[in-house]
């Protein structure tokens, strides 16, 4: 029976987060937005992820304002953002009040498809979000954070599979962000998921190590229903699979996308012109587009194997990376498992420097190291020794509950802090993510806004009023 393979163009989001550090401005996006969304994708992934940060950031964008032009240009297509669970978009676990306020908003103003995702494949991370999505009627897609290791068998996912299900995804993804999956793992993988769930199954992974299309045809075989593709001039490298070759790999066959190769040349040529741009600005750095096999043999991230080195090398000790990748499954070991993904990725090869620096395990932990090992985080894929957690912890009580429950209500207050500010209600989300950032944004854009009014500008500070 035919089955038509539905695609997520990630050409708008993942794509340049990969390629060109989350640069492109919405300016870039908006002249072939209405071409996109006649192509018939089955979502444009287009928000969330590190775009939030860097509009604020780097590009004086405000996020919300992105979101609701990609809405107005795109009224066909599903509009689809990755979403970390109860860290949101930011960096630090939120209370339930917040991140209510944060998916409502997001759905009100444009999104459809949440892709929600823990570091840590905890289940209990996730609750919140899939509860506040369910109640805003989006589609709901929870993520497993792939990764290798003596005990990510095929069993291992499919455990957590049931448990997404279980908890209302609409659909599951398996996401290798870091490129580990090969074809032969993913046909295994799909199939044994498959077999366990009723909901469909969507691939994403990267062109890292130059496996990204034969895993995806593997699981399309296997019996995968969606994929993860970036258009042609922002495939590849680090990035995705592209989307015409997997469409035209699968014409005339029982998996057709029914896309239109004609219609995606355009779409093509548009971005084509964008990636000669970034070139030539040094935005795309020629280093990511070639494949790396690295990641295969170390089965790290190809960022943290960068992360590393140059921790090492601002320490002179450039020398110890092959005993720092020695230890870094030691510390994973030691530590419950955790996929190296962020933050675990960074808190996990921070750990794995320290103890080949100092020459000895453990004699210096990171503070964010001792509060994964305590629980706060959430559930390592395998418990942590009653011995180990004291050696790291001493006498701090481990955490057993969901980690937010520890959290207090805090959107009132939050709302207090930023109510100078705010000029819509979203604002008050930005500022929870990224205080910092946000405030200073917003100053820009009261600037803006006034006009550089030379009358308004105090001259003691270089300020404009608030
Ligand atoms: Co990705």
């Amino acid at each position: 029976m035919a089955k038509k393979i539905k695609i997520t163009e990630t050409g708008l989001r993942d794509a340049h987060q990969s390629l060109l550090a989350t640069r492109m401005p919405t300016s870039d996006m908006l002249p072939i937005l209405d071409k996109m969304d006649q192509i018939g994708f089955y979502s444009l992934e287009c928000w969330g992820g590190a775009t939030f940060d860097s509009c604020l950031r780097f590009l004086n964008e405000d996020p919300w304002e992105r979101l609701r032009v990609i809405r107005d240009h795109c009224k066909n297509t599903k509009l689809q953002m990755l979403f970390r669970g109860q860290n949101m978009l930011g960096y630090r676990h939120y209370a339930d009040d917040v991140l209510e306020y944060f998916v409502q908003r997001s759905v009100a103003n444009g999104i459809d498809i949440l892709r929600i995702f823990d570091a840590l494949n905890d289940i209990k991370n996730l609750e919140s979000a899939i509860k506040a999505a369910k109640k805003e009627k989006a589609e709901v897609q929870v993520a497993i954070s792939y990764t290798t290791g003596p005990v990510f068998t095929d069993e291992y996912y499919v455990d957590y599979a049931k448990r997404i299900a279980q908890a209302g995804a609409d659909t599951i993804c398996i996401k290798d962000m870091a490129a580990l999956l090969t074809p032969y793992k993913t046909e295994s993988l799909v199939k044994a998921i498959k077999s366990a769930v009723d909901i469909p199954v969507q691939i994403h992974t990267h062109a890292t190590s130059g496996l990204a299309s034969m895993c995806l045809l593997k699981g399309i075989e296997a019996g995968a229903d969606m994929i993860d593709t970036a258009i042609s001039p922002l495939a590849l490298g680090t990035s995705h699979a592209p989307t015409e070759s997997m469409v035209a790999a699968l014409q005339g066959t029982e998996f057709d996308t029914g896309l239109d190769l004609v219609k995606l040349s355009e779409i093509r040529e548009y971005f084509m012109t964008l990636r000669d741009k970034y070139i030539k600005a040094g935005l795309i750095d020629t280093k990511m587009l070639a494949t790396d096999a690295n990641a295969l043999i170390y089965q790290v991230p190809g960022g943290m194997l960068s992360n590393l080195l140059s921790q090492l090398k601002q320490a002179g000790k450039e020398d110890k990376l092959t005993e720092v990748l020695l230890e870094v499954p030691r510390v994973r070991e030691d530590s419950g498992f955790p996929p190296l993904v962020t933050p675990t990725s960074q808190i996990v090869g921070t750990q794995a420097v320290f103890n080949v620096i100092a020459g000895e395990r453990y004699k210096m932990c990171t503070n964010e190291f001792k509060d994964m090992v305590a629980g706060k985080y959430g559930t390592t894929p395998v418990p942590i020794s009653d011995d180990f957690r004291k050696k790291i912890c001493g006498d701090m009580e481990p955490v057993t509950c969901r980690p937010a429950d520890l959290i207090a209500p805090e959107l009132e207050k939050l709302k207090a802090e930023a109510a100078q500010y705010v000029q819509q209600e979203e604002d008050v989300l930005s500022y929870a993510m990224f205080p910092k950032v946000s405030v200073d944004f917003f100053e820009k854009r009261r600037q803006a806004q006034l006009g550089m009014n030379p009358d308004l500008l105090d001259k003691k500070n270089g300020t404009y009023p608030v």
